[in-house]
């Protein structure tokens, strides 16, 4: 079998190196109770942060559950949005406190690259429900979209106790949204095309919190994989 073939059936760098991670833990194993023996055992794989090598699952959120944004994200998924997926691995990466699905609760994790097991996802059947969960932790839901009225995201400070609300690829957000939503916050275009994806839509407006808010001061940040 080549080197190809022995490779997992949905790759998502095929032309990349074919493993990532480390292999076992050489000499005696480290104490503690966030280390998984499987892993020590055979070696950890995972797309981790060098920090949470051969940790368990459980310990790593124990760990990010320390550390939480401020911040909120929340999507529209009342026709499958395959735009979720991505938009949990970037909440992942800059650390949210939870990702809202609105609607159906089935959604296409395979854009996740299984973060969702690190990120706390909950599901609302709408967005007033969603909107009362966030008011009663004093958590303003802000839209974002291009809608006649928004505010300029790049003029404006986003307040640090926040959700961001994405619509959906086709609709954008729904009348019950715009509705539901404190205020709605649009992202400058220039070109030709009427909107950008969801997910990127996303990854910018979180990355504004993040310029605001986060604590960018050494060793708070992961620069490039440690
Ligand atoms: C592909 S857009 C749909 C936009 C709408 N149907 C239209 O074409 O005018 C899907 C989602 O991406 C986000 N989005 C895309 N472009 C945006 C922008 N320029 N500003 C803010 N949000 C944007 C919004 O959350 C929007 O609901």
């Amino acid at each position: 079998m080549s080197a190809v073939e022995e490779r997992a059936p949905y790759d998502p760098m095929p032309h990349g190196p074919p493993e990532v991670g480390i292999g076992p833990w050489e000499g005696p194993w480290p104490e503690g109770e966030q280390y998984d023996a499987r892993l020590l055992a055979e070696g950890d794989r995972r797309n981790v942060v060098d920090r949470y090598r051969y940790w368990t699952v459980e310990a790593i959120v124990a760990d990010l559950d320390t550390r939480r944004h401020d911040f909120h994200v929340a999507i529209e998924n009342w026709q499958h949005d395959f735009n979720i997926g991505t938009i949990v691995r970037t909440a992942n990466a800059f650390l949210a406190a939870e990702v809202h699905i609105v609607g159906n609760r089935r959604w296409n994790r395979r854009g996740a690259m299984v973060t969702d097991r690190y990120q706390h996802v909950r599901h609302h059947p709408d967005v007033p429900a969603l909107a009362a969960y966030l008011h009663e932790r004093e958590l303003t839901l802000l839209g974002i979209d291009n809608l006649p009225g928004s505010l300029h995201l790049e003029t404006t400070t986003v307040p640090r106790r926040v959700c961001f609300l994405f619509g959906q690829e086709g609709p954008g957000l729904s009348e019950g949204a715009r509705t539901a939503c404190d205020g709605t916050f649009s992202i400058a275009q220039f070109g030709s095309t009427r909107s950008i994806n969801a997910s990127s839509a996303a990854a910018i407006a979180m990355h504004a919190w993040v310029r605001e808010h986060a604590d960018l001061s050494d060793g708070a940040a992961w620069r490039g994989g440690s």
